[in-house]
């Protein structure tokens, strides 16, 4: 298995850079023909890669690149899903190479998409490669690449419950989340939920002289920032009624136990440049990022932002929020609660308006199936370390649409760091841990076969 990884890395090297070099943005339309040329690709990856069948399945947003191996009915069937659309690389100016123009330094592949999720999901093409020309494929397989999960998985959400059958499994495996570090291999065992929202606060009816209104007419981007501030205590807590009736509290033993999992504070702080953390009182810093909900500012403007100051009392004003959910918080209900409140706190010399976008629901996954069981072997046979179960702070929506829809398990075993910058200036992929992913996945399907 070494040997034939030893043997082909260069070339499985260059596909990925082939990959990372089609801009797949999902979030901006202008790069739909990049969206397609990179299903397409995929698709061929796949063909290449020897499966009976594949093809390109139509939903309202972008297509699903579904391929399978059959080799015998009576055998169980691992479901691979992943991601073949990619962040926006904004801001562009903070690269220090093209986003879509792969190098390699230090050991690592830089370029959008490099570890969320073409780097990740194509260790699986690689993977699959490997147990065909190797013979040794042990069940069947299939393959679900979809191009929106960076904006939300409408087209899966569209296409699961109308191919149930197409995609009869008895597991999902998905590489898409992070190791603790290269020595300190961990599985994720949760994930947690999003609500998303758009904000807008309306002021007087056109932008005015500051300098002749201000002071006399409220200013919507102060009011926002009054109105966004009052929605966190000064403990870290959300202050939105009801917020926090829903969420699922760990025993003071399971928190123990996540809090064992290696952690240095010093170093995470000195790898963000920050001289504090800040959280929700009377948690961890591993805890906030994970088994606790949030709610943050993802962007915000209004007034000018251009070169110089130009002196404006702006009309309008709008900020993108989003919320981080934990078990058994609902997406839906969630954003209900915070659209009455942010309505209710609107001052009468604005009008506020709340505009929903994607949400999901956050995950929890059992420590005591065959499935895990097998992950864990598998990484313990090619890191020589039993992997630590961790539950993730990031969202993969479509994973409680699984279980909901197809009854279906999620194995979550990941091989990115959380160093690798996703979604930020310089995404990087570690080559080793491209390389780890393409070794340890023929060790799933053994170990998940027998
Ligand atoms: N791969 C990430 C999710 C992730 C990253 C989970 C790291 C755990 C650790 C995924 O592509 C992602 O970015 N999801 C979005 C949600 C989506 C609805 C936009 C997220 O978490 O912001
Ligand atoms: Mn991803
Ligand atoms: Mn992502």
């Amino acid at each position: 298995m070494t040997s034939y990884i030893e043997e082909h890395k260069e070339r499985f090297i260059e596909e990925l850079k082939d990959m990372l070099r089609i801009p797949s943005v999902s979030a901006d339309a202008a790069y739909k023909k990049d969206v397609l040329r990179m299903a397409d690709l995929t698709l061929q990856s796949l063909l290449d890669a020897g499966v009976d069948t594949a093809e390109l399945c139509e939903t309202p947003g972008n297509p699903i690149v579904y391929g399978e191996k059959i080799i015998d009915p009576s055998k169980p069937t691992v479901l691979v899903y992943g991601h073949y659309d990619v962040q926006p690389a904004d801001p562009v100016e903070l690269w220090h190479s093209p986003p879509f123009e792969p190098v390699i330094k230090n050991g690592k592949i830089i370029a959008r998409g490099s570890a969320d999720d073409k780097g990740q999901f194509y260790m699986h093409v690689k993977a699959f490669e490997l147990m065909m020309r190797t013979d040794s494929l042990p069940c069947n397989v299939k393959f679900m690449i979809e191009g929106e999960e960076e904006v939300g998985s409408g087209g899966l959400s569209w296409f699961v419950p109308r191919n149930k059958e197409k995609l009869k499994a008895d597991v999902v495996l998905i590489s898409d989340t992070s190791l603790i570090a290269n020595d300190v291999p961990s599985i994720t065992t949760g994930l947690r939920g999003l609500s998303y929202l758009e904000v807008e606060v309306i002021g007087p009816k056109r932008d005015l002289h500051s300098g002749v209104y201000g002071g006399a007419v409220a200013n919507p981007i102060n009011v926002l920032c009054d109105m966004i501030s009052s929605l966190l205590d000064e403990d870290g807590h959300i202050t939105i009624p009801g917020f926090y009736d829903s969420v699922m509290e760990l025993s003071k033993e399971e928190r123990e136990e996540m809090n064992k999992a290696p952690f240095d504070l010093e170093e995470y702080k000195r790898e963000l440049d920050v001289k504090a953390v800040k959280g929700e009182k009377g948690y961890t810093t591993l805890e906030r990022a994970s088994i606790r909900p949030t709610l943050d500012v993802n962007g915000i403007w209004g007034g000018y932002i251009g070169e110089g100051a130009k002196t404006v009392l702006p009309s309008k004003a709008f900020a993108k929020i989003s919320m981080r959910l934990v078990p058994n918080q609902t997406s839906e209900a969630i954003t209900k609660l915070f659209k009455d409140h942010f309505e209710s706190i609107a001052p009468d010399y604005v009008t506020v308006k709340v505009h929903p976008h994607h949400g999901g629901e956050a995950v929890v996954t059992a420590l005591d199936s065959a499935a895990y069981r097998a992950a864990s072997r598998a990484m313990e046979a090619t890191f020589g370390k039993k992997p630590i179960p961790t539950r993730g702070g990031g969202s993969i929506p479509i994973v409680a649409l699984f279980k909901k829809e197809l009854d279906l398990d999620s194995i979550l075993m990941g091989f990115g760091l959380d160093s690798d910058d996703i979604h930020s200036p310089n995404e990087s992929y570690g080559i080793f841990n491209y390389l780890k992913g393409i070794e340890t996945i023929p060790y799933f399907f053994k170990y998940f076969a027998e």
